[in-house]
């Protein structure tokens, strides 16, 4: 347990953004920094693992100064340390955790490894509303797409998962066919605003299958064709025409989206559902889920939009509850680009 008077510091590295945060032993944030790497990356079209990690090792210090000096407090008032383990890019995923295991050691208190996605589920835990399990968890982002079960005592479960490419990936690399800035899922959202959703006609994948898995390889593909198509007929792809395409690409990724979700939990006959990840900043996405909700009888929960993308509020605040089940992690405790759910479950008590 975390005593009043200490109070626990979390590290995010496992992409492109470098985050600390600061929490006490009831959940309220007193640091939350993110120090973000569009830039270095957006020549690129998307993430340079090793220009990542680089970043990281420049930022990090410098970072977990500034969430003391947000905080009004210094590492004497560190009760515990977490770090995600994974899964991630390994190099950056390294420079968190060796750097949170370091200041463990040296404050010689209890390290808590982190899996991301479980952050990601629990990212807005200490907000008034937030579900008791037995909830359904959407998490949708650049990497991830997929559905879980949490269950009561605190378990999760992957009921369905992406068969290839992640919703934001598709987001983000349809940009990069219509020319638009990386990371393409905030722009397309913007533009989308502006225009027609049924004008273009989008393939939604495995809607009529009784799975909760996600696609959208197949949607990137139509994409391509419709742009090369509009191309060879001349037809300049900006003004409405881009609204249009942005919104049809929109509706057809949150169509797919939600029908799954909505599907765990008529299923399973759970009647919360929570979003996570960076695609849940989407704003048909957001406004959807809601609508769909009071239809069904669904209770959704929506984190704020700056807890859907990376941060390290979500690491402490899943590294808190296992903190409060005492599931302390072992130092030795490595990081794994394809950390398992199961595996960050299961950690062995120090
Ligand atoms: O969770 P996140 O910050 O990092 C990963 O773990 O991947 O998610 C980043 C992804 C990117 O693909 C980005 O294009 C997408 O989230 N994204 C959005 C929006 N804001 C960010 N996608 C759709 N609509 C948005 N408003
Ligand atoms: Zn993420």
């Amino acid at each position: 347990m975390l005593p009043d008077n200490r109070y626990l510091i979390a590290f995010e590295s496992s992409c492109d953004d470098t985050a600390v945060a600061i929490i006490d032993n009831k959940g309220n944030i007193l640091a939350d920094v993110v120090q973000s790497q569009v830039a270095p990356h957006a020549q690129f079209g998307g993430v340079v693992p090793e220009i990542a990690s680089r970043h990281h090792l420049i930022q990090i210090s410098q970072l977990t100064k500034e969430a003391f000096r947000v905080a009004k407090l210094s590492s004497a008032d560190i009760g515990a340390v977490a770090a995600t383990l994974g899964p991630g890019l390994i190099g950056s995923l390294l420079v968190g955790a060796q750097f949170a295991k370091g200041m463990a050691q040296s404050l010689e208190v209890p390290f808590i490894g982190v899996h991301h996605i479980e952050g990601h589920v629990l990212s807005s835990s200490n907000l008034p509303g937030f579900p008791k399990p037995p909830f359904i968890a959407l998490i949708a982002s650049g990497g991830h797409s997929a559905l879980y079960c949490i269950q009561d005592p605190f378990k999760i479960a992957c009921i369905g998962e992406t068969l290839d490419d992640a919703a934001g990936e598709a987001f983000d690399k349809v940009a990069r066919q219509l020319r638009l800035p990386y990371p393409g899922g905030k722009i397309i959202d913007e533009l989308a605003e502006k225009g027609n959703p049924v004008r273009f006609k989008l393939p939604i994948a495995l809607k009529s299958r009784a799975s909760y898995d996600y696609s959208f390889s197949g949607l990137k593909t139509a994409a391509r064709q419709l742009i090369s198509g509009l191309q060879k007929e001349e037809v300049t792809i900006e003004g409405q025409v881009l609204y249009d395409l942005c919104a049809s690409v929109r509706f057809a990724v949150v169509q797919a989206l939600l029908n799954k979700a909505f599907l765990a939990c008529k299923n399973l006959g759970v009647a919360n559902l929570v979003l996570g990840g960076g695609v849940c900043a989407n704003s048909l996405l957001r406004r959807e889920s809601v609508e769909e909700g009071k239809k069904q009888n669904i209770n959704v929960f929506l984190p704020p939009v700056h807890l859907c993308t990376d941060n390290a509020v979500m690491i402490a605040l899943a590294a808190l509850r296992r903190l409060q089940a005492e599931e302390v992690s072992s130092i030795q405790q490595s990081v794994s680009a394809n950390l398992s759910l199961s595996s960050a479950i299961n950690f062995p008590h120090i």
